[in-house]
């Protein structure tokens, strides 16, 4: 295994929420290179999962570990976790009032990448390139982070944080969902642009749709708590055509 690539490592990993279990020991290994697609019926704990992954406050670990190459993340902040290289764009994007995208972005990236120094200019040269592969204007770098954006412009500057940021493990919980089918295919893009042998994904997704645009190897199915099955990309077209009870009765 090459040094730079990366290895998020879960294991049996146990999380509630106001008291109540959600995830029920959920193992899955994502390594650099790799993009495992997460499926499962809502209320299954998929947001959960990755909320959890990150160190969400509301979610509590009662059980297992998460690593990253090898650290051990369970016990760390959501900014430690972040500076560890994990990434998640939200299924429902909040609004930071009173910081602009353009300082946003320039603060979280100084934070992942200490050890560089990328000056302003091209840094901003980044940034407006990607804005256009996203389709977003140039005016929303001196808007509030999300403040007032719509739906799909929310998407869109989540992805536009992916790959400002470079993290190495990246989660996308329906990053699919409110996008036009446009959109669609610049998101799309842009995961394919960014995606490498560094980099891990897990895409949390209903829909093959976008599957189809990406190309997932792994296919993980949550069902209450846990991952009920696992495939490959066929799965997610059994899926569409014949839901998930008879993965339930399996
Ligand atoms: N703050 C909370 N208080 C009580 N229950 C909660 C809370 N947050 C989440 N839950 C419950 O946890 C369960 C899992 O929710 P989660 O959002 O992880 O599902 P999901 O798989 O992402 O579903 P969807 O496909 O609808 O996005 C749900 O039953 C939800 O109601
Ligand atoms: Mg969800």
């Amino acid at each position: 295994m090459s040094k730079s690539m990366s290895e998020l490592i879960i294991k049996d990993l146990r999380a509630s929420v106001a008291d109540k279990e959600i995830l029920k020991g959920v193992n899955l290994t994502i390594r650099g290179g790799e993009i495992h697609a997460l499926m499962g019926p809502n209320g299954a704990g998929k947001t959960t999962l990755g909320s959890t992954l990150m160190g969400h406050p509301n979610y509590t670990i009662t059980g297992g570990s998460i690593k990253l190459d090898g650290k051990e993340l369970t016990n760390k902040t959501p900014e430690e976790r972040a500076r560890a290289g994990l990434f998640l764009a939200f299924q429902n994007p909040v609004s930071v009032t009173g910081v602009k995208l353009s300082s946003f972005l320039r603060t979280a990236y100084k934070q992942l990448h200490p050890e560089e120094k990328v000056p302003l200019s091209e840094f901003q040269g980044r940034i407006k390139d990607h804005l256009k592969k996203v389709g977003l204007d140039e005016e929303f770098l001196s808007r509030s982070v999300n403040d007032g954006f719509s739906g799909g412009e929310r998407k869109r500057a989540e992805i536009l944080q992916m790959v400002i940021l470079r993290p190495k493990i990246v989660i996308l919980d329906e990053i699919d969902s409110g996008l036009d089918v446009d959109a669609l295919k610049l998101v799309a893009d842009e995961i394919r642009e960014y995606y490498s042998q560094e980099v891990g994904f897990l895409i949390i997704t209903h829909y093959q749709r976008i599957l189809k645009n990406i190309d997932p190897e792994f296919v993980h199915v949550l069902i209450d708590g846990k991952i009920a099955m696992n495939g490959e990309k066929s799965l997610a077209l059994k899926i569409e055509e014949d839901g998930y009870d008879w993965i339930r009765s399996e």
